[in-house]
């Protein structure tokens, strides 16, 4: 299942993407607020390997990539957490590489998966979390439209400390509400 979009397309991770995965992955500094960080190309093949292969099944994460149609490059990746036996609810994650940052990407792509969560797979809300010091993922995710829902203090011990954490979500009927106008 493909998803499109103006300049991008967005399908299934593959193990042939291993290598465009690491390059920007692996930049720790990028990447502070990421809770995996592959140290070598073999972190990079398990997590590709223990993904779900099949999308919308309760308590997976299945992973696309976002590849830039005019150079066929993978500029980014976006993960999508099924929540719950009920399977009505999702949890959203972007990252793009820094070369792709700031063209508004991560925002094409994300809303044209929420899109896709909403309309196709009848999702009743998307939630996502945030460290409060990760900025552009605070500016994207209300430039999307998500409301803070909740600030929890050292709540996750993420890279050897811990970390405090934002909690963002997204309704169907407010997804259907922003769209209207
Ligand atoms: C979070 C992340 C994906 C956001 O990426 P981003 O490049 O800021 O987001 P977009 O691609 O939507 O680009 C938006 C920016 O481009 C600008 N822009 C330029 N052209 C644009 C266009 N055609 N459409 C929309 N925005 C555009 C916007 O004004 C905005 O600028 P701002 O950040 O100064 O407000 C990125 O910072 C990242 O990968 N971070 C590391 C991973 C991470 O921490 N992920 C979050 C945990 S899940």
């Amino acid at each position: 299942m493909i998803l499109e979009t103006e300049r991008l397309l967005i399908r299934p991770i593959k193990i042939e993407d291993k290598k465009e995965i690491f390059e920007y992955r692996r930049d720790k500094e990028m990447n502070t607020y990421q809770g995996w960080i592959p140290e070598t190309m073999e972190d990079v093949e398990k997590f590709i390997d223990q993904v779900s292969k099949q999308i919308n099944i309760p308590e997976t994460w299945f992973q696309f990539v976002i590849v830039q149609k005019e150079t066929e490059k993978i500029v980014g990746d976006i993960g999508i957490h099924f929540i719950g036996e009920e399977n009505k609810q999702t949890e959203i994650g972007c990252t793009l590489n820094k070369d792709f940052q700031s063209k508004g990407i991560a925002t094409e792509s994300v809303k044209k998966v929420i899109d896709y969560l909403f309309n196709e797979l009848d999702k009743h809300r998307i939630i996502t979390s945030i460290d409060p010091k990760n900025e552009k993922s605070i500016r994207l995710v209300e430039r999307i439209g998500f409301r803070k829902e909740a600030h929890f203090v050292e709540s996750l011990f993420i890279n050897g400390k811990w970390v405090d954490d934002l909690i963002y979500a997204l309704l169907k009927n407010e997804w259907g509400k922003i769209n209207s106008n």
